[in-house]
């Protein structure tokens, strides 16, 4: 199954996230973490990885994708994307076949394959969230989060006919990702007649922070913060939802 982890706006939360949901997950069952802000990679810098070959050689050198997958370090797998790498920001119809293809039998392999998706709603972000069956969307109490949150569903499902949203409120307390949350799905209802799920709230914690300077995850790092808790308790929400 592909759940997809994207967001409207940059700089929300989406890879810290979605490594430590992916930790959280891993005892139970077998995850690929795919980075798929393609030509802006983070998922490596995160785990302090040193992937020798990326999507840049699937996509650019014609190499199977099966020889980029890494191991973590942490009971899951991660395909690593490059860094720098200009011709992946706009990758053609050629290399969407080559993804696509690779992506698909890969993920036989695996019982959940994430996407850590660039934000926005350019093409390549899009292309990803079509792919997933599941689409995350983080978002924060920031108004422009918001309404970029409301504005990446939009066009989701008006242009691609997408529905099955999963929102997820980070830097955030319970409290308030409740309340933005309704009044996120209250608009969705009105204006699109979708009806979103709830995953519950991450909050702003220090330890996060700290442990993406550490390049280790917060799961690991400090497993009894706030936010290794909320994780936790998210990860589980998921795993109802999806199974
Ligand atoms: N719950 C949190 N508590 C404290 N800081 C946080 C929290 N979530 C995210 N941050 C901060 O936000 C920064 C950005 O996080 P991250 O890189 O995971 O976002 P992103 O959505 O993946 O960004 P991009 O859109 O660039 O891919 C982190 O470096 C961290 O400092
Ligand atoms: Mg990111």
């Amino acid at each position: 199954m592909m759940i997809s982890i994207t967001s409207g706006k940059g700089g929300v939360g989406k890879t810290s996230l979605v490594v430590n949901l992916c930790l959280a997950l891993a005892p139970e069952y077998r995850i690929l973490l795919v980075d798929a802000d393609l030509g802006l990679a983070n998922v490596d810098i995160m785990l302090s990885l040193a992937p020798r070959v990326t999507l840049r050689h699937i996509l650019l050198e014609g190499l199977p994708m099966s020889k980029a997958v890494v191991y973590s370090g942490y009971g899951f797998d991660v395909l690593p994307a490059a860094s720098g790498v200009a011709e992946l920001v706009q990758p053609d119809s050629d290399m969407k076949e080559i993804l696509e293809l690779g992506l698909k039998s890969l993920a036989e392999k695996y019982d959940l394959v994430f996407f850590d998706t660039g934000a926005g709603i350019g093409h390549v972000v899009l292309w990803f969230n079509c792919l997933a069956e599941h689409i995350v969307v983080v978002f924060t109490p920031e108004p422009t989060s918001l309404t970029d949150a409301y504005a990446l569903i939009k066009v989701l499902y008006r242009d691609y006919g997408r529905q099955n949203f999963l929102l997820l409120a980070n830097q955030a307390t319970e409290k308030e990702g409740e309340q933005y949350f309704s009044h996120l799905e209250r608009v969705l209802q009105h204006y699109l007649g979708l009806s979103p799920h709830y995953l519950g709230a991450i909050p702003r914690d220090q330890k996060l922070e700290k442990s993406i300077r550490q390049q280790k995850p917060l799961l690991v790092s400090d497993p009894e913060s706030k936010a290794a808790q909320a994780l936790n308790q998210i990860a589980r929400r998921l795993k109802r939802l999806l199974f």
